[in-house]
């Protein structure tokens, strides 16, 4: 009998126990949720007030465009004042030339913590159905930046096209105007090598770039080819220069943009004013690709598209030969007018 009463009193006992553990426990974890509730201070007074937010509206940026995110509702019209955020026009455009390296320019460009590119080429001075939108409208298609950026647009059809100067002119006088160059007959090989992976995914058939570039009549290199004028970089210039000064453009090597790109985006950042902040460790030549890609921090990397850096065909070397002796005179006077020689053949 007292045995039974003893085994019924530790019973006892041990659920007042537990019950008495359970309680303090919950009365720690509570207090401790309370503390992270209601701070003794805000936290904002606690911690130093924030710096202008650079890396995260990057961070956008890169993923897509603020804008972008604005439309998707991941950045709110809040935000956007709050941080002072505004549309600007460009102050540099990369007017061409296509396939010279252009997007690969405006994208190790962006790496410059003052520098805002227009993600989408938005054809505005080349396309007339877009220049009547009006200004506001291409105003409208820029990335939001701070006011202390710089935002930059390429779109290489408006090297080759007749009325661009004008109208860009008629936006900014003194615009800064980039031009990144290659080899012209490499150029033009790249330029058909574009055309013809547009027709080979249509399951068209095309001609071979040697039937195109030089005219089966005369043997003589076809000027009416589009690849061909487009190369003949000094004829579209001199068009330019008589809207703007020879100093207001800036020619970059786009061939020493894919072996060694650091020293001619030092030389971009000297024309357009901006103190010296890409670094070699912005840049990482990647094997797989067999060129630079671009790092902008420890978690963002990033190659450029398949689209870039595309196997050329062969051509025949007399043909090269005859372009290359056809380009010559054309490149010597691009020397002259720009002030920057190229080892070109
Ligand atoms: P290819 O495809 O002929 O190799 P654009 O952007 O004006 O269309 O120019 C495309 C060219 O950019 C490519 O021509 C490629 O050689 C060159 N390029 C320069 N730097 C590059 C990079 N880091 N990654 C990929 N392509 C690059």
């Amino acid at each position: 009998m007292l045995f039974k009463q003893q085994a019924l009193l530790r019973q006892k006992l041990f659920v007042l126990g537990s019950l008495a553990i359970g309680s303090v426990l919950y009365l720690v974890a509570r207090v401790g949720t309370l503390d992270r509730l209601q701070p003794i201070c805000p936290i904002e007074s606690r911690l130093p007030p924030p710096e202008p937010e650079q890396i995260p509206l990057r961070t956008l940026q890169f993923k897509r465009g603020l804008l972008h995110e604005l439309r998707k509702g991941n950045a709110t019209k809040e935000q956007i004042r709050l941080h002072n955020l505004v549309q600007q026009l460009p102050r540099a455009i990369i007017i061409g030339v296509r396939k010279g390296g252009t997007r690969a320019l405006l994208e190790m460009l962006n790496l410059h913590p003052a520098v805002v590119k227009a993600s989408q080429e938005i054809h505005f001075f080349d396309n007339d159905q877009n220049y009547a939108r009006g200004i506001d409208w291409y105003r409208e298609k820029m990335p939001f930046s701070f006011p202390h950026q710089i935002t930059i647009e390429k779109s290489p059809a408006y090297f080759i096209t007749e009325e661009v100067p004008e109208r860009i002119f008629k936006m900014n006088s003194s615009i800064k105007l980039l031009i990144i160059v290659r080899e012209p007959t490499t150029r033009a090989v790249s330029d058909y090598t574009q055309v013809l992976e547009g027709k080979e995914r249509k399951n068209k058939t095309y001609h071979k770039f040697e039937k195109l570039a030089i005219d089966s009549n005369t043997c003589e290199v076809n000027t009416k080819y589009k690849a061909v004028r487009t190369s003949i970089y000094t004829k579209h210039l001199e068009r330019w220069l008589k809207y703007f000064p020879v100093e207001q453009f800036h020619i970059v090597d786009g061939d020493r943009l894919i072996a060694d790109p650091l020293p001619e985006l030092q030389l971009v950042e000297r024309f357009l004013n901006l103190p010296s902040r890409i670094s070699q460790y912005n840049l990482y030549f990647n094997a797989t690709r067999g060129f630079y890609c671009l790092r902008f921090n420890i978690v963002f990397n990033k190659c450029l598209a398949g689209s870039k850096g595309r196997i050329h065909p062969d051509v025949d070397p007399l043909v090269v030969t005859k372009l290359q002796r056809f380009f010559h005179p054309f490149n010597q006077k691009f020397y002259q007018i720009t002030g920057r020689t190229f080892n070109w053949p």
